[in-house]
């Protein structure tokens, strides 16, 4: 059965101190993760450790790694392994953030590389898919995230793509307060669903989460997260909010 998972990102914000209270605030509240849903805060590099030690093996709740190289180790100054993040006990990672993609030129290619190393260390990604405004407004987002999926995790078999977790993030949706309706987010996770099915066949897509991202928030999660083919969400800014991301979590399946 696939997990209902609310996750955090919060990207490069917070100083120690301010993430170390959001996060306590968080799980000192009155929040019931399930055994059927998982909690997940991307914390930025820094505070993985300290944030792990915070948590300190709540049920269900994790902390995840924002990026990660590409490459095993070597001379790639500034960056972090897989291998690091697995030493230090870190059991998730986004991939493919379409900030990653933007600002920092990541290729589907280098992404399936990625999506190795994590699940080389048993690290599961948090793979990150979505359109750009433009692809929107031609219609062509179907095709678009078709070929994310296809040239970043159709190398797997269809044993270890179930380890992967889906993040569809309209980027025209993020950080905008423009998020997809309901049935927008449907529509694309029901698509990707269908073409994880050919690739991989129904009960392995069946068994694959699919998050919504882009302006979630906890005014509009509830009604994002009851459609059936959406699995919960990847929440930046309002992540940062205790109150706001409490009721995100709340509105879990
Ligand atoms: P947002 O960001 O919730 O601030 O739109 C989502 C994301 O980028 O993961």
């Amino acid at each position: 059965m696939r997990k209902q998972i609310a996750a955090a990102n919060w990207k490069m914000n917070n100083t120690q101190e301010e993430g170390t209270k959001l996060l306590n605030e968080i799980i000192n509240s009155d929040v019931q993760v399930n055994d059927n849903q998982r909690v997940i805060f991307a914390v930025p590099f820094p505070y993985l450790v300290s944030a792990n030690q915070q948590l300190n093996n709540r049920a269900n709740m994790f902390v995840s790694a924002q990026n990660c190289h590409n490459k095993t180790a070597g001379a790639y100054t500034g960056e972090v392994s897989v291998d690091m993040l697995a030493s230090i006990n870190i059991q998730y990672c986004v991939v493919g953030h379409s900030e990653r993609r933007e600002y920092f030129s990541e290729s589907n290619q280098q992404l399936a590389e990625k999506v190795d190393r994590c699940l080389s260390k048993g690290i599961t990604p948090i793979f990150c898919c979505g359109e750009p405004l433009t692809i929107r407004e031609n219609d062509g987002q179907n095709d678009y995230v078709a070929v994310q999926l296809n040239e970043s995790l159709f190398h797997l078999d269809g044993e270890t793509i179930q380890k992967v977790v889906i993040a569809y993030e309209p980027i025209w949706a993020i950080g905008t307060g423009k998020t997809a309706t309901a049935a927008q987010a449907q529509e694309m996770h029901s698509h990707i669903r269908a073409v994880l099915a050919n690739q991989f066949g129904d009960t392995v897509a069946a068994n694959i989460s699919i998050l919504y991202g882009g302006s979630v928030k906890g005014a509009n999660a509830n009604e994002i997260f009851s459609q059936p083919d959406v699995d919960g969400g990847l929440v930046g800014g309002a992540s940062l909010i205790a109150t706001e991301f409490i009721q995100i979590i709340k509105a879990l399946k």
